[in-house]
């Protein structure tokens, strides 16, 4: 079987789906930020503050080319890892590329008080519409795009499950 890889803006829940999606199909879950944080003995917002933008996505890139040779996994994304193109050629050679996307209102509501996402640090409604419309070309360059904001997990689970399918 392909791999299921998960992609979409922050805050769209592709964790959570990802983690009940591998469940409901009995398959395992990986999830890229966990793996660059394991393996830097890192959290995300230490690497951004300490090292930089650019050096995190380099050290994602590492750990997307390592991830897209699985087979049969859910593989869940940094909300950037499709701003390199090279990284979704990848990740498409042996999975589906699912887009979980919400509006900007969603997003702020979901992160309101979460400090783990230096991108989102002190942000408005305004500057998540920004980033998400400079980024929307990338995210659309996906096989099935799903709407999440007012579904539940495990409504998405299932009709990513369904889309699959068929
Ligand atoms: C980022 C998304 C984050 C994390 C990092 C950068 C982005 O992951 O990789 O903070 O550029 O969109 P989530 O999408 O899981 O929040």
């Amino acid at each position: 079987m392909k791999n299921i890889v998960l992609t979409g803006f922050m805050a769209t829940g592709k964790s959570s789906v990802g983690k009940s999606l591998a469940a409901k199909l009995n398959i395992s879950f990986v999830d890229s930020d966990d793996f660059i944080e394991k393996k830097l003995n890192k959290k995300i917002k230490d690497i951004f503050k300490e090292n930089g933008e650019q050096y995190f996505r380099q050290e994602e890139t590492k750990v997307i080319e390592e991830l897209s040779s699985l087979m049969s996994c859910v593989i869940s994304c940094g909300g950037g890892v499709v701003l390199n193109k090279n990284n979704i050629d990848l990740l498409r050679k042996n999975g589906i590329i699912i887009n979980l996307y919400a509006s900007a209102q969603e997003v702020y509501k979901r992160i309101a008080n979460n400090k783990d996402r230096p991108l989102l640090k002190d942000t408005s409604v305004e500057k998540i519409q920004e980033l998400m419309n400079n980024r929307k070309k990338f995210y659309e360059n996906c096989d099935i795009s799903i709407k999440t904001d007012n579904l539940s997990i495990d409504q998405i689970t299932n009709l990513i499950i369904s889309k699959i399918h068929n």
